[in-house]
């Protein structure tokens, strides 16, 4: 929200309309061998109403002690309190502020369990050899290693230094000030404001990889040069945003290859996203997620959701630019396949959501924001969207949102900021073209409106008469003519064959002999495949399963597939057995969603 205002957060304690954090200046050792981080936080804030204290969110801080300067002249001991912990939001941070008083020292440290960090063993990392360590902060974790108003409408600039072992290197969703000198002490500064949940840190063996003068990739020396390659057309994809929204304001683009416990595809840290490994495909069919990412540097981190009820301005809006820069770059039929299976997942997602679960603008009050985080906000955002540019024509709709992310560059706004500006500046200019999108219906209810576009892909229909024949028996699989399918087309392929109940052990065995999909390396199709493998019994997987499940920690797809296993006594049985063994190597976040899966209570 603009200076003053806010917007209510369920989930944040904080009270940026009376004291509102500006900037941070942190710093920190990383300990290994403790798994934490030590150090301290400073806080300029600003006193909009001066007899309040500070409240900030925590969660499993150890707070050292606090003390309060005006300036950062000579600092003074203050008196802080820590409220009793909630299960989702933490624990408040109280702190009094004497008159004059504009900085907070806080001296603490992090617990080895934190929600935001996972902190690696060699043998978890492609290296084998030096530990790891890298942050999470979305949705509300940032709390857990830094004290702050943790809120995505408080947007701070921030500097940071961290000390580590001298092998390791440290990296940030900021521009680094050390050069490329590895001594184990490096220095951050990130000049545009951001929300706490994008502040972001990695320490590891990390090699760098520029890919254009702007943008580069880094990762574990194992794996960086296949990371070069798969993402090559990064600066194509930057370009190509460019031309639709206007320039790129973070400077550097970069990306991070985290090993593979990172518990989400990506994660769009400014100027450093963060990204799966599971996305090396080795054909570049999986870079999708690049466009995405790169896409938040538009829609969510120039223009922030408020508050995690609004979570679809940044997700929907995202997956909407993600298809156009998709199309800018690899063309129309990218495109659509991509739509289209995006579709495909909203209205499956639709027919498991409860009506309220459904709706883009949330209600999340009493809730973790991450249950919001379906298919809801993201595909039927975008479809949303989609609808006002068919409705309103491209040429339109490209300078509408192009003047959105200008006009509200820089700040964190509500759904009602989103609407207000929408009806302004494209629905009121045009009645009779407005009439035909519902806005309301869309933003404030359940389903997907009855006019709403309905992507398809001619490839799409293609694979599925290859499908039919195969089904009606009138050609075996090893003639289904695959050889040019790409990555969307295999899935579509596999997905139609469990509507049309086509599948079942002995026809995926027929499928496997041809296409040996048991083994393929692609990690969408090996979890389509596996999903279906659960499904209709097909045990020559179960080796790959179990496989997949203890090296991959990725929630999109280890939690469908426990979830599927759970479904059975016997299923269940095997998911125990994977998970005793498998849990330490998961992140916290996923750990947090697998128990809630399999009742988890320590067995
Ligand atoms: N910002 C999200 C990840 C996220 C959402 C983290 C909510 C925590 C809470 C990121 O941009 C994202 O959407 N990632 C997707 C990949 C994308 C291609 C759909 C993911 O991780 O699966
Ligand atoms: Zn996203």
């Amino acid at each position: 929200m603009a200076n003053g205002q806010a917007a209510q957060d369920f989930h944040s304690y904080a009270n940026p309309s009376a004291v509102r954090v500006r900037h941070l200046d942190l710093n920190w050792d990383v300990l290994f061998e403790q798994k934490i981080l030590k150090g301290t936080a400073v806080l300029t804030v600003e006193r909009i109403s001066q007899a309040e204290p500070l409240i900030l969110d925590t969660r499993d801080l150890k707070i050292e002690k606090v003390e309060t300067s005006a300036d950062g002249v000579a600092y003074s001991a203050a008196t802080f309190t820590v409220g009793s912990s909630d299960k989702i939001l933490g624990a408040p941070l109280t702190i009094p502020l004497p008159a004059k008083a504009n900085r907070v020292r806080i001296y603490y440290s992090t617990v080895p369990g934190a929600s935001g960090l996972q902190w690696l063993e060699p043998a978890q990392t492609a290296g084998k050899k030096d530990p790891f360590v890298f942050t999470q902060s979305q949705a509300i974790h940032a709390r857990s290693w830094i004290p702050t108003q943790d809120t995505p409408q408080v947007r701070v600039t921030y500097n940071a230094r961290v000390r580590t072992p001298r092998r390791l290197l440290a990296v940030m969703s900021a521009e680094n000030l050390s050069g490329t000198a590895r001594d184990g002490d490096y220095s951050f500064r990130m000049r545009q404001p951001i929300p706490s949940y994008l502040i972001a840190l990695a320490v590891g063996d990390l090699r760098f990889k520029a890919l254009s003068a702007r943008t580069g990739v880094y990762a574990e020396p194992p794996v960086i040069d296949l990371a070069a390659k798969e993402l090559s057309d990064t600066e194509k994809m930057v370009v190509a945003t460019e031309r639709l929204y206007g320039p790129y304001r973070w400077g550097r683009y970069d990306i991070l290859v985290l090993p593979p416990s990172f518990p989400y595809g990506g994660m769009e840290n400014p100027r450093l996203t963060f990204a799966t490994p599971t996305i090396l495909a080795g054909d570049k069919s999986l870079v999708s997620l690049v466009a995405h990412e790169l896409a938040h540097s538009w829609s969510g981190n120039l223009v922030t959701n408020a508050t995690w009820r609004d979570f679809w301005l940044n997700e929907g809006f995202t997956t909407y630019l993600e298809r156009r820069i998709l199309e800018a770059v690899y063309g129309r039929p990218r495109e659509e396949m991509e739509a289209a299976l995006g579709l495909r997942d909203l209205n499956e997602e639709i027919t498991a959501l409860e009506d309220p679960d459904e709706i883009l603008h949330i209600d999340l009050k009493g809730r973790d924001p991450d249950d919001g985080s379906t298919d809801i906000p993201y595909e039927k955002g975008a479809l949303f969207l989609r609808h006002l540019e068919e409705t309103f024509g491209r040429a339109r709709f490209d300078q509408f949102l192009k003047g959105y992310f200008n006009h509200f560059a820089f700040q964190s706004i509500t759904t009602e900021q989103f609407t207000a500006y929408l009806k302004q500046n494209l629905l009121d200019k045009d009645p009779a073209l407005a009439a035909r999108v519902p806005v309301d219906d869309w933003i404030n209810k359940p389903g997907i409106p009855a006019s709403a576009p309905k992507p398809a892909s001619s490839a799409f229909a293609r694979v599925e008469e290859e499908g039919k024949r195969w089904l009606r028996g009138e050609i075996p699989a090893a003639k289904i003519l695959t050889a040019r399918w790409t990555t969307q087309e295999w899935l579509h392929f596999l997905k139609s064959l469990e509507v049309s109940a086509g599948s079942g052990a002995a026809r995926m065995a027929e499928l496997d002999q041809a296409f040996h999909l048991t083994r393929s390396g692609n990690s969408e199709i090996a979890f389509q495949w596996l999903l279906m493998a659960i499904r209709n019994r097909y045990e020559p997987a179960n080796p790959r399963l179990e496989e997949f499940l203890t090296t991959i920690g990725r929630r999109k797809f280890i939690k469908p597939l426990y979830e599927e296993l759970a479904k059975t006594p016997e299923g269940k049985e095997r998911a125990l057995a994977i998970y005793r063994r498998a849990r330490s190597t998961y992140h916290p976040i996923a750990v947090a969603s697998i128990d809630d899966v399999l009742n988890w209570s320590g067995q």
